[in-house]
């Protein structure tokens, strides 16, 4: 399976967002990676849900959105009102997750959870029922243009055989951190399905279309149909 590209919004200009996602979309982006951070959980602040439902009556694709902030159950219902296609909660931060992933699932969203690179694999696997998607953090969370964690892509393979053995075929795994074509192909061997790129999508010159087609071709994994 080709992997999908979730491009992520945090290295736009966020005073042309609606032109930052046109211009991915039409780039061929798979999905949007909206990064939501509240200052306590990562030592940063960005957006909330009226940026959420402001994206989602400018594009069609997918709202991937990743809630780098304490307690996420308390927002939810705002961000699944807001048009989140995914919600994702860190392990890290959030004792109920079980009752917070399905309650995810009740609202008509697709549940999530991520997993900081220092967080053993192992604090997920009672959530792994639960869940469309795992998000694998090859940086930690708080910024953009980080330079990615090698040992994210063994993190990644144990996962992958995890969900194998469980027979978990449906849930995606999801890298975000320091993707670029230098490591997508690692990543994407490793068995990750989608990958996050924000400086190597809007942060790096050029057209967006081109650098999303890049990241496509180092991803690409032997066995994959060519680019048509
Ligand atoms: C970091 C965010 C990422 C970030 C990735 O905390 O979760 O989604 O935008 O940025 P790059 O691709 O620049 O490392
Ligand atoms: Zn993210």
């Amino acid at each position: 399976m080709p992997v999908k590209i979730a491009p992520s919004i945090l290295s736009a200009d966020f005073a042309r967002l609606a032109e930052a996602v046109a211009a991915a979309e039409r780039g061929g982006a798979d999905w949007i990676h909206v990064d939501v951070m509240d200052g306590h959980f990562v030592p940063n602040l960005t957006i909330g849900p009226p940026v959420v439902a402001a994206l989602r009556r400018v594009t069609e694709l997918p709202l991937d959105v990743h809630l780098m902030i304490e307690e996420p159950a308390r927002f939810i219902e705002a961000f699944a009102e807001a048009g989140a296609t995914t919600l994702t909660v860190h392990v890290e931060a959030d004792p109920h997750l079980h009752r917070t992933l399905t309650r995810i699932r009740e609202l008509g969203v697709s549940p999530g959870v991520a997993i900081n690179p220092a967080t053993p694999l192992s604090a997920l696997e009672d959530a792994l029922p639960y869940v469309d998607l795992i998000l694998v953090m090859s940086v930690n969370p708080g910024f953009g243009g980080q330079r990615f964690i090698p040992t994210s892509t063994e993190k990644i393979a144990r996962l992958r055989r995890t969900l194998e053995e469980r027979h978990l075929w449906g849930v995606e795994i999801e890298v975000d951190g320091g993707i670029a074509p230098a490591t997508a192909g690692d990543v994407a061997a490793a068995g990750a399905s989608v990958l996050v790129a924000g400086a190597a999508v809007f942060g790096a010159g050029g057209d967006v279309g081109e650098r999303i087609a890049e990241l496509r071709a180092a991803a690409r994994v032997e066995g994959d149909a060519p680019p048509r």
